[in-house]
């Protein structure tokens, strides 16, 4: 069992957990995730490893209650345990060399891109970090990335708060006036199409991270398949990182709908079951 050692929340949908799970805190880097199991009979969902302390023993999960498991989580407290965490899974990030780079949450995909953005500023590299929400009420972790980031942009889409506008917007400022030699985007699919779009134009390496539904994490039941650059890849194994100029966000949208209809059932079954 994995107890919960702290929770907070940082909005209405979106909740910090950190949990002791000492194993994977001494070997998780970067990039990596765990298939997370509230109970012997619930579903396995995958969550990124948000944050860990090697030497307490715990990693920080980041995560928006948008559904059956997720909502579920949001109802335990500190001392409750869930019955699994499976990991670290997954490939940690390949940085390379950057000198500047520019990392680009959207939503909780900041919860996702605040350890990439926390290891480059350990690297020495110089970080801007650029995270757009669609509003205010839901902006999260600015004062964690403006801790790391040389510079820190924020983006909403009404203007409630930041700027008025996308995240596409203020990339395409930057890289217009300076160089920069790495992007990571981490958010919506259209947002990291986008962002891999306009990279493309600069020409700046771009490292997007894939959420596509995974089942196991380790490469057997083939539920994740993404197409990179025409290949078929599967994101738990090959990833969840890959090069944003060569993945079909298309397909990554369209087979992300397939279990709309079982997800809604699902969260109308435990709404009648508990009310
Ligand atoms: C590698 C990876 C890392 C992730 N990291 C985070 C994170 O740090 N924080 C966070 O809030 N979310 C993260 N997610 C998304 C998270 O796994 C889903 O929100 C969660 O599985 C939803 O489950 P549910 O039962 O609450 O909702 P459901 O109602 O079952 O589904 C709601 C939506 O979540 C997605 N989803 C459902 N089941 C899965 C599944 N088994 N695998 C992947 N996506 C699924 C689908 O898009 C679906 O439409 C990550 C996904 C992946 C693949
Ligand atoms: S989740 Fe099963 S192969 Fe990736």
């Amino acid at each position: 069992m994995f107890p919960i050692i702290e929770k907070k929340v940082l909005n209405s949908q979106v909740t910090l957990y950190r949990f002791a799970a000492p194993f994977i805190a001494k070997k998780v880097q970067p990039g990596q995730f765990v298939m997370l199991r509230i109970d012997e009979k619930g579903e396995r969902i995958p969550l990124t490893v948000a944050d860990f302390d090697r030497e307490a023993g715990s990693i920080t999960l980041i995560v928006q209650a948008v559904g059956f498991t997720t909502k579920k989580l949001a109802t335990m407290e500190v001392g409750d345990a869930v019955a699994d965490l499976v990991g670290p899974l997954g490939c940690p990030t390949e940085f390379g060399t950057p000198k500047k780079a520019i990392v680009i949450g959207g939503g909780v995909g900041c919860a996702i891109a605040y350890p990439q953005a926390k290891a480059l500023a350990a690297m020495g590299v110089d970080t801007t970090v650029i995270a757009g929400f669609r509003n205010r009420d839901i902006v999260i972790l600015e004062e964690e990335m403006r801790a790391v980031a040389n510079h820190y942009y924020v983006t909403t889409d009404d203007g409630s708060y930041g700027e008025k506008g996308l995240v596409t917007d203020v990339l395409n400022r930057l890289c217009e006036k300076d160089t920069y030699d790495l992007v990571i985007a981490i958010g919506p699919i259209m947002m990291m199409k986008f962002v891999a779009k306009a990279t493309e134009s600069f020409g700046i390496r771009t490292i997007v991270s894939l959420n596509p539904i995974m089942i196991d994490g380790t490469g057997m039941c083939g539920g994740c398949r993404v197409k990179v650059g025409g290949e078929v890849k599967f994101a738990c194994v090959d990833g969840p990182d890959f090069d944003g100029h060569a993945v079909d966000f298309d397909e990554l949208a369209r087979r992300g709908a397939f279990y709309r209809v079982e997800e809604a059932h699902a969260c109308r079954l435990e709404e009648k079951q508990h009310g």
